[in-house]
């Protein structure tokens, strides 16, 4: 339904589904690279109440050694909900609690929404309301309605003005309190949400932006334009040193080009964690790559169980982040029972491990707009069955992941796509699958299934460390399965993981990884920033036998760390000096 009568249709001639994307979002646009602190875990909560909780939590990150990247707050970290203050009394120190996370290299990100207290003295407000910057009645007045903070008016963000006082607003003069440590900024409420059920909880329809654009014109694009206004502020505040990260509730066509997005007010429930999946994996195909659903559920309480699972599936999706309701018991992973802290620290340093392919997908979405994590038909569009799956998803090409969202599963149902010439290497346990359709695969409480696919080469990063920042400089792990000519290919990508370098000066290093029997070559795709690929190990796992007769496969592994000459693997410096090949003794 159009409210206003106008549609704008566009037609995308495909024909396969790679091309219809590829086509959307060189309409819509890509997202550009998130800093690499972005792609590791957070942990948020409504609320932490006090600065002391903020800095127990992350110290009890620590302590029991569990990742994290970002500890969030949420609204009541301000005063009276007034967006760019602190609360006195819970948060008389931000200052101080920003050093103490930067003391062990973690970032804070806080929540502004787009409804401004409406009380005088309130130099936001003030500044608005002079500079004629809200949403108005029908009749030309303020408009005027109810939110966290209780009677409040709305950023008419269809105004450049407003967007950029607006975004004037994150800079450290302007957010007193503020530091570089508050490195990203969560945009909440902006469908945008109004409490008031008479007005269908949202800005009125004949409401008037600038222009005397009327609200229902441009209502579904008001979240967009609110990351518009912060994403132009954080690169603002950063003199464009740094990639603004802001997270959003409410999201359009191009969103992704400003920032990720989270699916809202889920619950503590199984049907929950498979509606995450599905969620982002259409998200990907909508261009919109950093997706993510509150881990554990927003609502109510989780099981052990629903958590240990939540965390092995969310591990899978681009935006990493727990987040939980007021009203819900604590659970930060190390309140759990000892077996459950186990299973959930397993599961974060598996998406820590999983970095290098994490960033160079992402790298390879603003070159190509191909998404991140893909439903199977994506990759095998011949595959008529594929079609029907949702409890799987592809990271790239090369990663199937079968989430878990029953209770008490011990075996579920995996489907191995790409004829039975597409070979699938177990990563979680030791069997060999082939694209056979349907598979009943056992399940165990550690783990997911997730298989690499034969002929891929996989870069990892096994050693594990509390955050993505003391990661930067670790060497790589390459797994790898040769295909049956045996050869196996995969790419890599290297920056500073904070700048816009690498859009701009070229400054990034994008390698293949092509191996051909024994020998391994490494060779510069793209980009002229002098970074180093440095490998310590490489894992090849050979098919043992293949699948047969509803039966598994099976494979052997070898580990290398050095090359042929007996040279340590690490001394090989792969990208600043040109192209690379070294020899395995096989
Ligand atoms: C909304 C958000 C939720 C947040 C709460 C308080 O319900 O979706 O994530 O915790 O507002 O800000």
């Amino acid at each position: 339904m159009a409210e206003i009568g106008t549609l704008d249709v566009f037609v995308l001639l495909g024909p396969s589904p790679t091309e219809v994307v590829r086509q959307y979002t060189k309409l819509t646009g890509t997202a550009h690279l998130p800093q690499l602190w972005a792609l590791g875990y957070h942990q948020s909560r409504y609320s932490y109440e006090t600065q002391d909780d903020a800095k127990d939590v992350v110290s009890n990150f620590d302590s029991n050694n569990f990742q994290l990247d970002a500890l969030w707050l949420d609204i009541d970290y301000t005063d009276a909900f007034k967006y760019f203050t602190w609360n006195p009394s819970t948060y008389s120190d931000p200052v101080g609690l920003q050093d103490t996370l930067a003391s062990t290299n973690k970032k804070l990100v806080t929540i502004i929404d787009p409804h401004i207290k409406a009380e005088d003295g309130y130099s936001v407000y003030d500044g608005a309301l002079a500079n004629d910057l809200f949403v108005k009645n029908a009749d030309g007045s303020v408009f005027q309605g109810p939110c966290w903070p209780g009677t409040s008016s709305y950023m008419d963000f269809l105004n450049p003005a407003a967007r950029d006082y607006y975004g004037s607003m994150y800079s450290y003069d302007n957010f007193p309190g503020s530091t570089p440590t508050l490195a990203g900024i969560w945009n909440d409420m902006n469908e945008p949400s109004v409490f008031d059920n008479s007005l269908e909880m949202t800005l009125p329809a004949d409401g008037l932006h600038i222009g005397n654009v009327r609200h229902r014109e441009i209502h579904n694009i008001y979240g967009l334009l609110h990351t518009i206004a912060t994403h132009q502020g954080l690169l603002a505040r950063d003199n464009g040193e740094r990639r603004p990260f802001v997270l959003t509730r409410s999201h359009f066509a191009g969103s992704q080009k400003y920032t990720a997005f989270w699916t809202g007010d889920n619950t503590a429930d199984w049907p929950y964690l498979h509606a995450a999946l599905q969620e982002c994996l259409n998200a990907n195909i909508l261009g919109l790559v950093f997706c993510g659903a509150d881990v554990g559920g927003f609502f109510n309480n989780p099981s052990n169980e629903l958590m240990e699972r939540w965390y092995q599936a969310g591990a899978w999706l681009p935006f990493y982040r727990a987040h939980s309701s007021k009203d819900t018991n604590r659970r930060e992973p190390y309140l759990l029972p000892e077996d459950s802290q186990a299973v959930i620290r397993e599961a974060i340093e598996t998406r820590y491990k999983h970095l290098p392919v994490w960033y160079t997908l992402f790298y390879e979405h603003t070159r190509t707009g191909d998404p991140i994590i893909r439903p199977l038909f994506y990759q095998y569009p011949e595959e008529t069955d594929a079609y029907n799956i949702d409890s799987q998803l592809l990271v790239g090409a090369d990663i199937l992941v079968r989430a878990v969202y029953d209770a008490g599963a011990t075996e579920v149902d995996v489907y191995f796509p790409g004829g039975e010439n597409e070979v699938w290497v177990s990563v979680t346990s030791d069997d060999v699958q082939a694209g056979a359709g349907l598979v009943t695969v056992p399940v165990t409480r550690e783990n997911s299934p997730t298989y690499y696919r034969r002929g891929a080469v996989i870069a990892r990063k096994d050693t594990v460390r509390p955050n993505t920042v003391e990661m930067a400089d670790d060497s790589h792990t390459l797994y790898y399965t040769a295909n049956e000519d045996n050869t196996a290919h995969g790419t890599v990508y290297l920056d500073d993981g904070v700048s816009f370098k690498y859009r701009d000066e070229s400054d990034f290093k994008y390698i293949s990884i092509d191996v051909d029997g024994d020998n391994v070559s490494f060779t510069t795709i793209d980009g002229t920033g002098d970074y180093e690929f440095v490998v310590d190990t490489i894992v090849r796992r050979d098919i043992v036998s293949l699948p047969k007769g509803g039966n598994p496969g099976s494979y052997k592994e070898t580990v290398f760390s050095r090359d042929a000459n007996g040279e340590l693997l690490k001394n090989i410096k792969i990208g600043s000096k040109g192209n690379v090949s070294l020899k395995l003794k096989y």
